[in-house]
């Protein structure tokens, strides 16, 4: 049987991650998380994609294609996390699992990041923890998907 596909998504400038603001985000590069990411996904038995982009439309599509081909999406959206509406509804009409997710914890940071549009669409949040946040989002994701189908 095939493996639940689990979709990573990037949003803007986390492609500049390990050399930008490394005071705020660390020092681990994008593709750092997401092999972390994938490690965790593959002892969880799931399959894992990542895509990054700058672009909110393009975000948007990928989440359009991740409907009905992927079990679950995390979504780290960047700064699109507080004023894009777009993935908002593109992530209300997902059907699967979502775990929105941040390297660095918002609410303790300048007043615009305190709101989050992802949020209200998510099944939960995790922020604030750094390179651990990818590990802890995918064993979050595994374990919604165990609830959804217990056995499976
Ligand atoms: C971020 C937090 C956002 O406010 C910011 O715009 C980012 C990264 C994080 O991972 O901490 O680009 O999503």
């Amino acid at each position: 049987m095939s493996r639940p596909v689990v979709l990573l998504l990037s949003g803007p400038n986390l492609n500049l991650l390990g050399d930008r603001e490394p005071l705020v985000y660390g020092t681990d590069t994008l593709g750092d998380h997401v092999a972390r990411a994938q490690a965790a996904a593959e002892e969880r038995g799931l399959d894992l994609e990542h895509f990054q982009s700058n672009h909110e439309g393009a975000l948007v599509e990928a989440v359009h294609a991740a409907r009905d081909r992927c079990a679950a999406i995390v979504v780290n959206a960047g700064a699109l996390t507080h004023y894009g509406w777009s993935i908002h509804d593109a992530l209300a009409a997902f059907d699967g699992a979502v775990v929105e997710l941040h390297l660095s914890n918002p609410y303790a940071r300048e007043p615009w990041r305190h709101t989050s549009v992802v949020a209200p669409v998510a099944d939960g949040t995790i922020s604030g923890l750094g390179a651990l946040g990818y590990e802890l989002a995918v064993e979050a994701v595994a374990r919604l998907l165990d609830e959804r189908s217990p056995g499976a």
